[in-house]
């Protein structure tokens, strides 16, 4: 070892030190360093990054280029530009028939994202616990931890559609310290959605031992054959809930970075109080094209989810015609296949499955425990790209097959 090396090897140490014990916690997260294998490779069909394939919408990329044109690119408002929150109050009202103020009771974020560590910073104090589903997106465990929360995942299973239960969440409930629920259906990686009963169930509950449960609900529309419930719209939940909602997914908006919160007018006023130390306001770009797109024409989000629903029925016969026993998924646009019948853990299927074939999915381990066994295969892509994914994977499973 040369002399340079100790005294690179001495810093890293000296650096290592000097990182905060919250950062350390977290663990680096399962998806990023599975694409850090995939940057450089040709030939690669990606089912693994959770977005759509569709640019945005013409008339709401339209809309940003004139509000540039007209020079609007200062700050907005803090909350977000009045406009779009009363376009925000008036879309869920007349999509799900809550209530919100427009002025204290909606907060424009950047994405989802945003939104949700504004939740957690706003409402735990250390310690308090959050109990959320496992398998569940990746930023939820990450979120609690960074407000110094503790993460209590609770275990869900293909057959029982990956749905959480009541009973399951209050057994877990512990007398001061559980401070809320963390719910995120139509579901990111499973697609499962929630049956209504099963959401009142979840809210008779969080009234009753005085939780509150922040909703992330950022693939609303993008459900298939069945209606979204909305939790907040649930009789008595407004009160309890955190609603989160965007744009990036139902509008194919993930780089304008728009998201939102709604929830009683304290929690909001908490979490703007974050919010305007550390962001300032969402994109004014972005907000202009989130209005148009609440305001314009939904045909595109209707094509776009039954163009969704085309892919979604040909991935999952195509998995299950494999032999990759595949959970039918209700809504977002994620397929989650069991792999057991190669006898692999998920990680070595999926850097396998790149390796040899040039397909790339997400290990079902990066989203909880509950994820081992499975694979996460976005079908936001093009069909033949799905078509052909399908015959590598065929050709993969058919080589490791151990039943
Ligand atoms: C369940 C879920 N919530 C939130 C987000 C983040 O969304 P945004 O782009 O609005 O920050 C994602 C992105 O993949 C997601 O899947």
């Amino acid at each position: 070892m040369t002399i340079r090396t100790r005294t690179q090897t001495r810093v890293s140490q000296h650096r290592k030190q000097h990182i905060a014990e919250r950062a350390n916690k977290l663990s680096p997260s399962g998806i990023r360093k599975f694409f850090d294998l995939l940057s450089g490779m040709e030939g690669v069909i990606s089912l693994g990054v959770g977005e759509p394939d569709f640019p945005t919408p013409w008339h709401i990329r339209e809309a940003a280029i004139e509000s540039i044109e007209k020079g609007q690119t200062m700050y907005t408002s803090n909350s977000g530009t009045p406009e779009l929150r009363k376009e925000l109050a008036r879309h869920l009202m007349s999509y799900y028939g809550v209530d919100y103020d427009p002025t204290s009771e909606i907060l424009i974020t950047v994405g989802v994202s945003e939104a949700l560590d504004l939740a957690m910073r706003a409402i735990l104090d250390p310690g308090d616990e959050v109990i959320h589903p496992d398998p569940s997106f990746v930023a939820y465990n990450s979120s609690i931890i960074l407000a110094e929360g503790i993460p209590v995942a609770i275990p869900t299973y293909e057959k029982t559609n990956f749905e959480i239960s009541a009973s399951d969440i209050e057994k877990c409930v512990t007398r001061n310290k559980t401070r809320a629920i963390l719910l995120g259906y139509p579901s990111n990686p499973t697609g499962a959605v929630m049956s209504r009963q099963k959401l009142v169930n979840i809210a008779e509950l969080a009234q009753r031992r005085n939780l509150t449960v922040i909703s992330d609900e950022i693939y609303a529309k993008l459900v298939y054959g069945m209606e979204h419930t909305c939790f907040a719209a649930l009789p008595g939940m407004k009160d309890h809930t955190i609603l989160l909602g965007g744009f990036s997914k139902a509008y194919a908006m993930t780089g304008w970075r728009v998201g939102y919160a709604a929830a009683p007018k304290e929690i909001i006023a908490a979490m703007t109080k974050i919010h305007q130390y550390t962001m300032m306001c969402a994109s004014t770009m972005g907000q202009v094209a989130a209005l148009e797109a609440l305001r314009g024409d939904q045909d595109c989000v209707k094509e776009m989810v039954e163009d969704y629903n085309r892919r979604r029925l040909v991935i999952v016969k195509g998995l299950c015609d494999i032999g990759l026993s595949c959970f039918e998924p209700k809504g977002a646009f994620y397929a989650f296949p069991s792999i057991r019948c190669t006898g692999m853990s998920s990680e070595e299927f999926a850097e396998r499955l790149l390796a040899e074939e040039k397909v790339a999915v997400v290990p079902g381990s990066a989203f909880g425990d509950c994820g081992e066994g499975y694979v996460r295969c976005c079908y936001a892509t093009a069909l033949e790209d799905i078509e052909e994914a399908l015959k590598r994977m065929k050709r993969f499973v058919n080589k490791y097959r151990k039943a």
